[in-house]
């Protein structure tokens, strides 16, 4: 079997009070170390900008949540676009040997328990021309927030492991075995990508025909749920009932 992060994974830990976002840090790490930053994590208390999907922002209470990115240097035929989804598979296998609760991944990569959000995932990458030199990947989850302690736009969106479990929870023994899951996961979506698409399909809140409302290249239309392809990308079936492969955009509700 090949190795997928060279050098091991995390290879360091860097730890910080407040930041403006962790996925800025390892950018700037990446373009610092090249491929030696394979590895390395950066995890901190409380990010100024902390930002999510479609350019919104990311928010967490100060020493709350978690709130990390980490490096990962793909070899050029690594199947780039499971990334998110090889996390946030990780994120939920996390929750279930944690916590014996069921999450689900709404498409692309939100993390929701009971139909709310308590998690999320950004990818970011570093290219030249075509080429892709590494890739940043962010996860927030909420973890010791209470959902009054968010903005109130969002309180009947989110949800935190707090209020689901009705205790504190160590956000630091949540990250650990987070980071044993996450090279797993990546590396299944290499090697055994039969199985992890299976798992995957597995994993997605969306049932075959629930009805859906998706946003995608500046337009939101309803359509039928399908499955997930190959590549991540979402199938759904159009009012036409036209088959489309839908490769950037999200699930705005899942009806
Ligand atoms: C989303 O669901 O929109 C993605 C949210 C990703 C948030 C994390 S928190 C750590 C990392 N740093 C950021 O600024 N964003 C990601």
């Amino acid at each position: 079997m090949r190795k997928i992060f060279r050098n091991g994974f995390p290879t360091i830990i860097k730890r910080y009070d407040e930041v403006t976002s962790t996925n800025d840090l390892a950018m700037e790490y990446l373009f610092e170390k090249g491929k030696e930053a394979d590895g390395a994590v950066f995890i901190a208390e409380y990010q100024k900008k902390g930002r999510g999907r479609e350019e919104r922002e990311w928010f967490s209470k100060k020493g709350e949540n978690l709130l990390f990115s980490f490096i990962f240097i793909p070899e050029e035929d690594y199947p780039v676009t499971l990334i998110p989804f090889a996390i946030g598979l990780s994120v939920i296998f996390t929750i279930e040997s944690l916590f014996k609760i069921d999450s689900k991944m709404k498409w692309p990569n939100d993390i929701y328990i009971k139909g709310k959000k308590i998690g999320g995932i950004l990818v970011e990458s570093k290219s030249v021309g075509s080429k892709i030199i590494g890739l940043i990947a962010g996860v927030g989850i909420n973890i010791n927030s209470k959902v009054e302690e968010f903005p109130v736009f969002l309180q009947n969106k989110v949800l935190t492991l707090k209020d689901v479990m009705k205790m504190d929870v160590d956000r630091e023994y949540f990250f650990q075995t987070l980071l044993k899951e996450i090279p797993f996961f990546i590396e299944m979506a290499l090697e055994k990508k039969n199985d992890f698409l299976t798992i995957l399909r597995k994993s997605m809140v969306h049932k075959k025909g629930d009805l859906l409302k998706v946003s995608t290249g500046g337009e939101i239309f309803e359509c039928r749920y399908q499955s997930i392809g190959e590549e991540g990308e979402l199938i759904v079936k159009n009012e036409r009932g036209k088959i489309l492969k839908i490769i950037g955009g999200e699930v705005v509700e899942n009806f």
